[in-house]
């Protein structure tokens, strides 16, 4: 795996842990963090053996807190355009992964922070994590797509609180919200996050790729070309290795061994 200044990666089970570790900042997305994090995306969707990712910070105090306000000081019309496309890409390539990816939120998720979260599939808290939109309060609102996918995932009436009033919420307060999974004591949050990726990756791996496209296929569609996607992914499906495999596993009441063919 390449060598990055803001990112460790480890490998467990055809899980990768993607850690952004920017401690001292805590994890705060700079210019070359983002890179990073376009490019590692970039390399794992080249291993075929994967089958999820976990996105975490360094520490037990940020997840990420936010994008780096230090690198907003000179922005302009054209700059600050152009850094709200560069988060957009990047994050948007996280959330049209092929395979699941999870935030393993480990402390603060604020602004960028929280938005990376929401481009995940699949969130997880630590209790001491804290969910905030303080963009407001900068002059400017979420850029990287927090003003799309929040109020998609917790409704538009507690997305406008949020990034309106710019406060923080609980972890606790973020699983009532629908915005996360599932809270955890911190130092569950790995062991529990790679649980709870090991309940998806234990079924047929194509289908839950299909899964994710059709979902969020669906979420920007209308009803009637959602359900045509749906029926071609279905048909894709059909008389794959893996649904052969399942059925004949449930059949013969064992359990499948998914090739992911
Ligand atoms: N950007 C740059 N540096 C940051 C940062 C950020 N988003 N968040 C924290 N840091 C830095 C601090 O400047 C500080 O650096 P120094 O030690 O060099 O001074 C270090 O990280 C530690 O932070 P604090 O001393 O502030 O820690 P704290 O415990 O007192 O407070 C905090 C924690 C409440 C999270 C506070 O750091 C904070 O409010 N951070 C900013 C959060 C924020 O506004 N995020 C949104 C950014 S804008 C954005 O994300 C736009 C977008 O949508 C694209």
């Amino acid at each position: 795996m390449t060598d990055f200044e803001y990112l460790s990666t480890t490998k467990h089970e055809q899980i990768a842990i993607v850690t952004i570790d920017r401690q001292k900042k805590l994890n705060a997305l700079n210019d070359l963090l983002l890179k990073e994090l376009e490019q590692v995306f970039a390399v794992l969707s080249e291993d075929d053996q994967l089958q999820g990712v976990i996105l975490t910070g360094q520490g037990d105090k940020a997840f990420v807190a936010g994008a780096d306000i230090k690198e907003l000081v000179d922005l302009d019309m054209q700059t600050g355009r152009r850094g709200s496309e560069q988060g957009q890409r990047v994050f948007s390539l996280i959330e049209e992964f092929p395979k699941p990816v999870l935030a393993a939120i480990n402390g603060y998720a604020l602004g960028g922070g929280c938005e990376l979260a929401l481009a995940c599939h699949l969130r997880i808290a630590s209790t001491n994590a804290k969910f905030g939109f303080p963009e407001v309060s900068l002059g400017i609102i979420p850029g990287f797509g927090g003003t799309v996918r929040l109020s998609r995932l917790i409704g538009l009436g507690r997305a406008v609180e949020m990034v309106l009033t710019g406060d923080m919420i609980s972890a606790d307060r973020a699983e009532h919200f629908g915005l996360v999974s599932a809270v955890v004591e911190l130092e569950d949050l790995l062991t529990e996050s790679k649980n709870f990726l090991g309940r998806i990756t234990r079924h047929s791996p194509l289908a839950v790729q299909k899964a994710i496209q059709s979902l969020y296929f669906a979420y920007d569609s209308r009803t009637v070309e959602a359900l045509n996607m749906e029926n071609d992914l279905f048909g894709q499906l059909s008389g794959s290795g893996d649904m052969k495999e399942g059925i004949s596993a449930f059949l013969e009441k064992r359990k499948p061994m998914f090739k992911g063919d």
